[in-house]
């Protein structure tokens, strides 16, 4: 029997300053998560801007971590470490959250846990469904998109990732080319539901060549080609021609994730399960086809509560939890990162997101 433990975490690595408290007495429990977002903020700038977000960051940082505390109904006093966000991401974001922590981790002499983001969303089905290792991960979001096989919390394999844009910064892009409302992914989800996906033809990019990576920035220029040889022909775009290009990229996307999970899963051996994370995964139709792979694979298919695929402070204390019950320990040279490839043998992915470093 493990004595009980009480972690607080600390997420800045983006556009959402998170702080939550989790406990962890037989099985982790959630106390309290708060998560202040800024989009607001970045709205006029159509992304987010490094310098407004690291500025909030370091303004809100200790508010949520109050709130968090309260909302626990617990102190500082009784948090027995900390869990602090240490990359990849944007580095004002992450040194605000980082010197936070080494704050309260000398104040309080608590030992203070510097935690990777991507593990934080990748390990976070173990969280919510006690998922054993090993599983399969899709991370699906406006900065990550990435398969990786999960052998422990220090353990990744990326099987494949995007060589451009991650598929929320292309449905991003499709929104702000058809003039629909930011953040794209639910306005282009709303509209395809009304469209007819085989109208336009669009292509799904390297299907054609081996493995489970991925492109989506072909996907997005090819559907600003189409939408403006509709304009050059009609002048316009009707309801229905803007329904029909959210509906064919949508489709595209679709297929694409689906056929490279297929790819991604072949070969790995007894896998547990197939999890996604990120705030792509909300996608209805994108979600039921991962679903359909899974079955076919025989595994369950794990989606956590939206609230934990989008970036939250609980994953990282989560992932900090099983780095302290494993002996892991930072000091107070703790170094915030911009890149932090999770799989140290694969080679870096190339290019840096709306959001930063995609590690
Ligand atoms: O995980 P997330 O909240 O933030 C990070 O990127 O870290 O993901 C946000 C992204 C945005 O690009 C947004 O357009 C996309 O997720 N998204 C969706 C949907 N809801 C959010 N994309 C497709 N369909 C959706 N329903
Ligand atoms: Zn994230």
């Amino acid at each position: 029997m493990t004595a009980p433990l009480t972690l607080l975490g600390i997420e800045s690595s983006c556009d959402d300053t998170a702080a939550a408290v989790l406990r962890d007495d037989g099985g982790p429990q959630i106390l309290s998560s708060i998560v202040s977002g800024q989009t607001d903020l970045h709205a006029a700038f159509g992304g987010v801007v490094p310098e407004i977000a690291a500025r909030a960051h370091a303004e809100r940082l200790d508010l949520v971590v109050a709130q968090a505390l309260e909302q626990a109904e617990t102190a500082l006093d009784k948090i027995d470490a900390i869990a602090v966000t240490a990359g990849p991401g944007l580095i004002g974001g992450v040194l605000s959250g980082v010197m936070a922590a080494k704050g309260l981790a000398f104040a309080l002499n608590k030992p203070l846990i510097g935690v990777n983001h991507l593990a934080g969303h990748a390990l976070t089905p173990r969280l919510t469904d006690a998922l054993a290792y090993p599983y399969l991960m899709l991370l699906v979001s406006g900065g990550h998109c990435q398969f990786l096989r999960v052998d422990g919390h220090d353990a990744f394999t990326r099987l494949g990732g995007t060589i451009d844009d991650a598929p929320g910064e292309a449905f991003d892009k499709v929104a702000r080319i058809l003039g629909l409302p930011q953040p794209g992914g639910p306005a282009v989800e709303a509209e395809a539901a009304r469209g007819d996906p085989t109208r336009f033809a669009l292509p799904r990019p390297l299907l054609d060549r081996p493995g489970a990576d991925l492109s989506f920035s072909g996907l997005k220029t090819a559907v600003l080609r189409s939408r403006d040889a509709v304009v050059a022909e009609k002048s316009g775009l009707t309801d229905q021609d803007r329904a029909d290009l959210c509906a064919g990229f949508q489709a595209a996307v679709r297929d694409v994730l689906a056929e490279k999970s297929r790819r991604a899963l072949t070969g790995q051996g007894d896998l547990t399960g197939f999890a996604v994370a990120g705030g792509v995964a909300a996608n209805q139709t994108l979600r039921d086809a991962l679903k359909q792979v899974a079955a076919d694979a025989g595994l369950p298919f794990i989606a956590p509560p939206m609230a934990l695929c989008t970036d939250n402070a609980a994953m990282i204390a989560y992932a900090g939890l099983e780095a302290f019950r494993d002996g892991h320990r930072d000091g107070m040279d703790l170094a915030a990162r911009p890149r932090w490839p999770l799989d140290r043998t694969s080679p870096a992915l190339i290019g840096s997101g709306k959001k930063g470093a995609k590690a």
